[in-house]
Order: C-alpha cells, then structure tokens, then sequence
C-alpha cells in the first residue's frame, strides 16, 4: 500500500539534505551550551529511566488544546488564559529536553527534528502573542491566534510522532535482543576466546552480544551488543571506570553502561543494556537470558 501524500512528505524530510547545514548548527549549539553531565542527563531522562521529553509534552499540548476548546464556551476567559499561560510556562522545560535528544541522533533524525522544532517554536511564538492579547482585553483576537498556534503545534507533534515511531528515535533499540535468544543455555566460545579486560563482540546466530572479563579472569559477563540508544556497537566501545565498576562507553554517542549490570551511568541512553547469565562449563563459555531458569 502507497503512502498518502501528507506521510509522503515526512518522508521526504528524512532526506532532506538543504536541512543538515542548520540541523549541524543546532547541534553544535546544543552541545556548547549543554555539554556532557548530569543537567543533561536529567534532560534526557537518565535517572527516571525513561526520555522527558515526552512525557513533558503532555503540558503544553493539553493545556493549549484545552484552552482552545474552553474558549469555544462563554464565560471561560480567564481559565483559558490560565491554561495558555500554563502551557508556555512548561514549553521552555519540554523544548530544552527536546534539544537534549536532538543533538544526540542521527542526521537523517535531524533533518525531520529541526522541522518539529520549528513548527513547535512558532506555535509556541503564537501562543505568546495569544496571551498577550488577551491580556490586553482582545479575547476574539486571542481565541484566533490560540487556535492557529495549536495548529503549529499540531503539525510539531506529527513530526514528532514520525519521529519517536517511524524513525524510532526515542525507542530502546536493545529491548528486542533478549527476547531473540531461545531460553536454556547456549555455547558463547573457549574461556580463552576472551582476553580479560578486553571487549568482544560475539553473535549468538544473528544477535550481537557484548563479552568482558574483568582483568582478574575470574567471572564472564554478557551484555547486548547494541547500545539500546541508537544500536550502536558497543565492542567497539572503550572500557572506562574504575576496577569493580567498569563501564562501557558508547563509540556513537558517548552512552555509558556497567559491564556488570547494564545499568545506565551516563546518557543519552535512558534504558539499560539487556544483561545474560553466564557459566563455564570446562573451558566453555555459555549465556542464557538473565529472566531464564
Ligand atoms: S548509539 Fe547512541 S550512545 Fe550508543
């Protein structure tokens, strides 16, 4: 089935390449003012496990649908300015975290954010000038320009949409590799396959995984070996932390997990790398999926 003209279009984004230029700008914008930490974690949604994004784009958009549809009642003027001024109180959060994510994905991602982003700050400009108008005690003027801010900020979700879903941007990308693995016990290799200290990458059929000693030899751990950000291949990665709670680093994006646990030290991933049991038999390495008897 073809796609309709509308979708067509945000497809056409995806390759937009007259956007990379100012889609680069924003980034490295972006990365000057929010360098790597925990503000920007926090941005991202590293210690609720989970991006905010998201989850802050609940307030601006419900509180300006809500105003919008309000003003269609007598009598509702000064709830519907409460909620217009609501929403643009919580846009700067949600626009901050949004920027957040941005900066850390792919071009083609950014090529369809920079438009989101457009759409959703001249919605939000709008919104503003609706305000400012009903302040002034022009409410006709004010419903007007509520109902095409909405409109703008409308067409910014879509893309949004497009974004998270159909691109998969703000998806765990390592979610589906444990389901992947048949449950029991599986032959990874030789214990001496894996030097200790070292990273290596091992496909248990056509699944990637993560395989570390920790320098003293003694355990094996098993990871997914796609970064659950954007898939990237994490043996590729550089083992950084001190010794007892090594991490691996992310060579795509800078994401950090415990070789140990999976758990997320560093963004912009949000969610932790699958982990598997492990066992030798002998001298043979074997994984299960950690949820297996
Ligand atoms: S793919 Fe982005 S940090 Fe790993």
């Amino acid at each position: 089935m073809k796609n309709v003209q509308p979708f067509k279009a945000l497809n056409w984004l995806e390759t937009a390449k007259i956007l990379d230029a100012p889609a680069s700008g924003v980034q490295r914008l972006v990365h000057a003012v929010l360098p790597r930490g925990w503000v920007k974690d926090l941005l991202h949604g590293v210690p609720q496990g989970h991006p905010l994004h998201p989850v802050l784009v609940q307030l601006p958009i419900g509180t300006w649908s809500s105003a919008v549809l309000l003003d269609l009642f007598p009598g509702t003027g000064k709830a519907a300015k409460l909620l217009v001024g609501t929403g643009l109180a919580s846009s700067l959060p949600t626009a901050l975290a949004g920027l957040a994510d941005f900066s850390e994905l792919h071009r083609q991602h950014r090529r369809v954010g920079l438009v989101h982003a457009g759409a959703n700050i001249l919605g939000t400009a709008v919104f503003a000038a609706s305000l400012v108008q009903r302040a002034r005690g022009y409410d006709g003027a004010g419903r007007q320009l509520a109902r095409l801010g909405l409109l703008l900020v409308a067409a910014g979700g879509s893309l949004g949409g497009h974004l998270a879903y159909h691109q998969a941007a703000g998806a765990n990308h390592a979610e589906s590799v444990p389901h992947r693995v048949p449950d029991g016990w599986h032959r990874l290799g030789e214990l001496d396959e894996f030097a200790p200290g070292h990273l290596v990458r091992r496909m248990l059929g056509d699944i990637p995984l993560l395989v570390w000693r920790p320098d003293d030899g003694t355990e094996v751990f098993a990871l997914a070996g796609q970064c659950s950000h954007l898939a990237g291949p994490l043996a590729d990665g550089a083992v950084t932390g001190p010794a007892g709670r090594e991490c691996v680093e992310c060579p795509w994006h800078g994401s950090t997990f415990q070789l140990r646990t999976g758990e997320v030290v560093r963004g912009p991933a949000t969610a932790p790398q699958p982990r598997f049991r492990t066992r030798t038999v002998g001298s043979a390495v074997e994984v299960s999926p950690a949820e297996a008897g």
